[in-house]
């Protein structure tokens, strides 16, 4: 560890340290080709990393955004995209080093907030990420799912070509906006790596369906379909895959899920990390027709400045309680809270209920359940009656979601 150097990486180290988070998990490095389109989606700026001499050896990036919470604003945040450090590196205190002088620098930048994807759940709760949003693995038979015929059309769906995709999905994301808590705005440094080159000519094997409604689009969807047929079975049907589907309002994203389901020649889709009350069994004819495959922690969530997040979102009716934090990596965050139905303001009066900063992270976006927390343990409950008005001050209309993969 002494002899290792931690800081910002130059520009001309970018491909270097993006080599290391490829190898790190166990994916292959981009070819030139391939890093002209993943390449400008990793700036220098905002990557810190460990050195070993020339060598990096450990690297934690994030991209600027901005993230909706309960309520509807959008509050400045870091995405964490990259966290990784060389298997003859790791079990040092590299990545403790990375991610806390991360997480200063976040705070310095402005950002309320920092989300992530976790490869693994035993790694962030330490560093104050909670797990706050979940995602449901979908898996629907075709020829079982028809929608019911009282689901109403309220338009029709178009292909687009792979350069109108590349030009119109983003802007389409931006004008459907952020419609769940969790959901995060997608940079222009997003499109390229994670959007465009799936639905490019040429290497791209992803296709875009709009949805146009009365006012114009309102809903897409990317996916790709692959063949299944063997010589053993070549009756069967292809499995398509939905990569990425955001609608404005209920009619497009029935819609859409109308015009994937009657695909013709598809036996099977997989939708991987859909919002957990999406209502597509209530929408079909045979509710069976769609099984939940799995259900994952989607983004995790760090509040970095948690009088001014928890101050930004809203709470339902119910009388106020006082949280009291603790938080170890950022200790000005720790102190006590008095959340009500006005907001949440910074008390002196003496805590109900006891959090550390992963547990204000699960309860931030709606996601868990104070009493459920209680109930694991993960809560220190001063005053019991304190749990079922946070469970009500806490709870939100719909489920949080991030729906976009960083
Ligand atoms: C996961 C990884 C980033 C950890 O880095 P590291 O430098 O070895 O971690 P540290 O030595 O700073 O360990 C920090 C703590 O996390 C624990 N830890 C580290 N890796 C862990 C893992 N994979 N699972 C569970 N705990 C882990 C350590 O035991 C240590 O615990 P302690 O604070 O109680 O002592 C690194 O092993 C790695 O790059 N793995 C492969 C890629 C990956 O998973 N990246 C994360 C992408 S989201």
């Amino acid at each position: 560890m002494n002899d290792l150097v931690f800081r910002p990486i130059a520009e001309g180290e970018r491909r270097a340290v993006h080599r290391l988070l490829a190898e790190a998990l166990h994916a292959s490095p981009p070819d030139d080709k391939g890093w002209e389109l993943v390449g400008p989606s990793f700036p220098a700026d905002r990557t810190l990393a460990a050195f070993d001499g020339d060598a990096p050896v450990g690297m934690a990036s994030s991209f600027a955004t901005a993230i909706a919470v309960p309520g509807g604003k959008t509050l400045p945040a870091a995405a964490v995209d990259g966290v990784a450090v060389r298997a003859d590196h790791t079990r040092r205190g590299v990545v403790t080093t990375l991610l806390s002088e991360q997480l200063r620098d976040c705070v310095r930048r402005g950002d309320l907030i920092a989300a992530l994807h976790a490869s693994e759940a035993t790694i962030y709760g330490r560093f104050g990420y909670g797990a706050a949003t979940t995602g449901q693995n979908l898996r629907i038979i075709t020829s079982r799912a028809a929608l019911r015929p009282e689901v109403p059309v309220t338009g029709r769906v178009r292909l687009l070509d792979p350069a109108e995709a590349v030009g119109r999905v983003p802007e389409l994301y931006r004008r459907i906006g952020l419609t769940r808590p969790g959901m995060i705005q997608r940079p222009e440094l997003w499109w390229p790596a994670y959007h465009d080159r799936l639905v490019r000519d040429g290497g791209g094997d992803h296709r875009v369906a709009v949805h146009i409604g009365p006012d114009g689009e309102n809903g897409y969807a990317v996916f790709r379909t692959t063949d299944q047929r063997t010589p053993d079975d070549p009756g069967r049907g292809a499995l398509l895959e939905v990569r990425d589907l955001h609608a404005a309002d209920p009619g497009a994203a029935a819609g859409l899920w109308r015009f994937l389901i009657g695909l013709d020649l598809v036996a099977e889709i997989s939708a991987p990390m859909r919002p957990a009350d999406e209502p597509l069994r209530a929408l079909v004819t045979d509710a069976r027709a769609v099984q939940v495959t799995g259900m994952e922690d989607h983004i995790w969530v760090r509040l970095l400045d948690a009088g001014a997040a928890l101050a930004a979102r809203t709470y339902r009716e119910a009388p106020a309680v006082v949280l009291g934090l603790e938080d170890r990596l950022l200790p000005e965050n720790t102190g006590s809270y008095r959340i009500t139905a006005d907001g949440a303001t910074r008390t002196g009066a003496s805590a109900q209920l006891r959090v550390d900063a992963e547990v204000l992270a699960m309860l931030y976006l709606g996601e868990w359940r104070a009493s459920t927390l209680a109930a694991a343990g993960r809560i220190t409950v001063v005053d019991p009656a304190a749990l079922v008005d946070a469970d009500e001050l806490f709870r939100t209309d719909v489920r949080p979601w991030c729906g976009t993969y960083f």
